[in-house]
């Protein structure tokens, strides 16, 4: 029988595998770790070498072995797929490269995580592996990472802070990235947020050609939509802002929706009736509300600047000679926040994200029926951390995999899944404030409704 590693870290030569690598190795040789063998793997072993050499000094490719497979070699990736308990995949962009692993992953039955931030992936990775994934016991859960971990877990964080009978209409979460050098963030990115753009009528005939799905209930009115590239100051934050196209709000919504569907969450595969009643009462303190998220600068100047590189973004990217631009200078299309080689280690080093998650909602659910109908109560919690690319989301992804590995019981049996819905009743928050991720109540306080 093939050696079954507890974690194989696919694209470990990459920008951020390299720290995904990292970050794993401080499990191995810890006491209590479920982490007992890790695997690198990727298409160039010199590569992967050289990552085991970079990540730590102490570890020889015998004690971390390195396995051949490559995104375009189905063959190969079954290979590394069957050695696997949990495959993380650091591949990008997911749209060209990430179907081959979750098919592999499904079809040998291991589980499978992923820092995508690409939501017509994920949609379609659910749409074509979900059913498979139930029937081979295959948990799949892309956006393991900063996109969307942090705005899953810190909206479910503030949906907790409204006490019955309060309940939140909408969370605001402004999202502030911040560094004592440059902002500086590695190529691949802007490249799948470039194609994400390009590619944006793909998603909408996706979700359309898909069954609908049942609603979350919200309490008040809909969210009036405004222009997409509207500025605004909210001045008690001292903030510019504007809306950031992530992926965090449709992975949020997905949440939502499988909670409406499941109001008591997912059942787990081997939960005994004390974990079902805890998994139900975490879920019962959850109120949906509309997300929008808003990227921010302290100065006018700083917003306009981050206007810029989404217009461009926005406007070039749809067109096969802007995209050439687009994707051949990108410092200069990104005004220098994304460069070939990445950001160095201090400025990773020296990288650090905050979101604010400004929610509105009633004191009173009665409120929603009387009076202006206007929320009278807002609620600030945050959730800070370090370097959101390389350093947040190497912890990110890590944790959730120590999560599979030592209560894969209470969670579900397979599926393709958003990380909310599966990692929100756990220990998650606990384990990542323990990692440098923080979530803070900041405050509650009630507003003019009138
Ligand atoms: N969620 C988040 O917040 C977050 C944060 C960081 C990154 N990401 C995402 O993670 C992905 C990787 O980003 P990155 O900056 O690390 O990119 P990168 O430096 O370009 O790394 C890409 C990795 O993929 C490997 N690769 C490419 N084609 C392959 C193939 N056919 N078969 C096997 N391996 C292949 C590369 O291997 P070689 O070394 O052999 O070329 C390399 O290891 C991107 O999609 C990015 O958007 C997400």
């Amino acid at each position: 029988m093939a050696t079954s590693y507890d974690i194989v870290i696919f694209g470990a030569s990459g920008f951020t595998g390299k720290y995904v690598v990292r970050e794993a190795l401080k499990f191995l040789d810890s006491p209590n770790s479920p982490i007992k063998t890790i695997a690198l793997a990727g298409r160039n072993p010199n590569k992967l070498s050289e990552t085991l050499n970079w990540a730590s000094k102490s570890h020889t490719t015998a004690a971390v072995p390195l396995l051949l497979a490559d995104a375009t070699d189905p063959p190969s990736l079954r290979r590394m797929a069957s050695q696997a308990k949990i495959v993380l995949n650091c591949v990008g962009p997911y749209r060209y490269y990430g179907e081959p692993v979750v098919a592999a992953c499904v079809e040998a039955g291991c589980d499978y995580l992923d820092i995508s931030g690409e939501p017509e992936f994920m949609e379609r990775v659910e749409a074509v592996y979900h059913e498979k994934a139930v029937e081979k016991g295959s948990l799949v859960v892309s956006a393991c990472g900063f996109d969307s971990v942090p705005a899953e877990l810190g909206f479910l964080f503030n949906s907790r802070q409204w006490v019955s009978p309060a309940v939140p209409n909408r969370v605001e979460a402004y999202l502030t990235v911040e560094s004592d050098r440059s902002v500086v963030a590695n190529f691949a990115t802007y490249e799948s947020a470039v194609l994400g753009v390009a590619n944006a009528d793909k998603l909408v005939a996706l979700r359309r050609s898909r069954p609908k799905r049942a609603r979350p209930q919200i309490r008040g009115p809909a969210p009036v939509r405004g222009p997409g590239s509207a500025i605004e100051y909210h001045k008690k934050l001292g903030l510019w802002s504007v809306k950031l196209p992530s992926a965090d709000a449709t992975v949020v919504r997905r949440t939502l929706c499988i909670l409406a569907e499941n109001p008591k969450g997912l059942q787990g595969v081997n939960e005994d009736p004390k974990q079902a009643n805890k998994r139900a009462a975490f879920w019962s303190t959850i109120k949906p509300a509309h997300l929008g998220v808003k990227i921010t600068a302290k100065t006018r100047p700083g917003i306009l600047r981050i206007l810029a590189i989404g217009l461009s973004i926005g406007m070039l990217s749809s067109y096969p000679h802007g995209r050439w631009l687009l994707l051949n200078f990108p410092w200069v299309f990104s005004l220098g926040v994304f460069k070939k080689k990445g950001p160095t280690e201090e400025e990773v080093a020296s990288a650090r994200f905050k979101m604010l998650f400004v929610g509105h909602g009633f004191s009173d659910s009665e409120l929603v029926y009387k009076g202006s109908g206007k929320p009278d109560t807002e609620i600030v919690t945050r959730v800070t951390g370090p370097d959101a690319g390389y350093v947040a989301t190497p912890i990110l992804l890590i944790q959730c995999a120590l999560i599979l590995l030592q209560q894969r019981g209470d969670l579900p049996k397979g599926g393709v899944f958003p990380p909310g819905i599966v990692f929100g009743p756990t220990d998650l928050q606990d384990r990542l404030q323990e990692n440098g991720i923080s979530f803070d109540l900041i405050s509650k306080s009630r507003i003019s409704s009138t």
